[in-house]
Parts: C-alpha cells; sequence; structure tokens
C-alpha cells in the first residue's frame, strides 16, 4: 500500500439519505481522509446514483469483515479526529448502546477508547423533517427513541454531536483551524 499521511481524518458514511450528497461534498473538500463505509451506505450510494469520486489521497474501506480489521488504525495515532457523517438511526442507537458490529459502530467505539475526537452529524433531530429520498423530497417524522438517541450521544466524551449541515461545516472548519494551530 502507498505511504499515507498521518495523522488523517477517519470518515464513516452511514445508509442515510438525509444530507448523504452534501457529506459527500464535504468528505471532497477535505485531504488525507479515510472513509469506512457501511454496508447500507454502499447501497445508499447506488440508489442516489452517486460516485464517490474523491481526492488522490482519500482511502476508502468497506464493510466487508466480521472484525472490521482498519479499526486496528485507531491503536496506532493515525486518526486525529473522526467523522461519522450522515448517522443513520440505526448507528446513532447502536452508538449510544455500545454496540460495536460493524465497520461504521467499530470505528465509533474504537475513536472513543482511543481518545479521538469525534463529530456525529445525526440525521434525527427533530419531530419532523425534510429529507431527500432517491425520487426527491420527502416529510419523515423520527420517532422519540430516535431523538432520546441523539441526545444521549450528546453526552459521550469527546463527541460532538451536530443536527444541520452548517453545524457540521463548522465543526469540521474549526477542527481543521485547531489542526493548523497545533502543528
Ligand atoms: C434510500 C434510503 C435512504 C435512507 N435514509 C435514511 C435516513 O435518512 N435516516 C436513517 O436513519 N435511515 C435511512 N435509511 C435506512 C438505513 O439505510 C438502514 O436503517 C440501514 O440498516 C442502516 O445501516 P447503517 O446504520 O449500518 O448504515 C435509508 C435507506 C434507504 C434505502
Amino acid at each position: 500500500m502507498a505511504k499515507v499521511k498521518t495523522p488523517r481524518w477517519g470518515w464513516a458514511l452511514t445508509g442515510s439519505g438525509h444530507f448523504f450528497k452534501e457529506c459527500l461534498g464535504a468528505i471532497r473538500a477535505l485531504e488525507d481522509v479515510d472513509l469506512f463505509v457501511s454496508k447500507a451506505a454502499g447501497e445508499v450510494l447506488r440508489m442516489y446514483k452517486q460516485e464517490l469520486s474523491l481526492p488522490k489521497s482519500t482511502r476508502i474501506f468497506r464493510d466487508t469483515t466480521a472484525s472490521s480489521p482498519p479499526v486496528g488504525y485507531f491503536y496506532y495515532g493515525v486518526y486525529h479526529t473522526l467523522v461519522l457523517a450522515p448517522a443513520t438511526s440505526n448507528t446513532v442507537a447502536k452508538c449510544v448502546y455500545g454496540i460495536s458490529d460493524n465497520l461504521a459502530t467499530n470505528v465509533f467505539a474504537q475513536a472513543g477508547k482511543c481518545r479521538v475526537p469525534t463529530i456525529v452529524f445525526a440525521c434525527d433531530t427533530a419531530p419532523e423533517l425534510e429529507t431527500e429520498a432517491p425520487k426527491g423530497m420527502v416529510k419523515v417524522y423520527p420517532r422519540r427513541i430516535d431523538l432520546e438517541n441523539t441526545e444521549r450521544l450528546k453526552a459521550f466524551d469527546l463527541t460532538q454531536v451536530v443536527e444541520t449541515l452548517s453545524e457540521l461545516e463548522q465543526a469540521l472548519a474549526r477542527r481543521t483551524r485547531e489542526l493548523a494551530a497545533h502543528g
């Protein structure tokens, strides 16, 4: 494998149509990203007819194993930040309850165990939302459990939960400035 620049961004993409295309745009704007693609995210990519087409410095890891070997990189300081965006209600629920049974939930768990700051863009943030389905905008009504799980995640150490695209962009910009300031 080609030599990669470290530390890097880790970015886990899950199977949420909510701001999926916008998150891909945000990934394209970053250099030195390791992208972890959940099985559902791989399917959603096809349904929204999206190409990954990412900068050359990006490495892509797909969820093809039971033990998620790429999480080993977290032990060796390869990541300065993990971004989990967009995060489905499924992934948020698993993260909140400490379940790590696939690539996205494993990288979240290992980031926590290795004290890597994490930014999560949760999808279910309000009782009523407009979201992009493959054929256009639709209304969804996240359940109480989904909203409660988003709230619970906010109490996690070193975890910033953002609720809008602009909050995500601001969080990425702030982290980029912090990294530049600290070399
Ligand atoms: C087109 C499409 C869009 C979806 N959008 C969302 C979404 O916005 N939010 C969500 O929580 N789940 C959404 N789902 C359902 C998730 O993909 C599904 O719960 C999946 O099991 C999540 O797996 P993951 O969390 O491992 O990525 C969507 C599914 C499809 C097919």
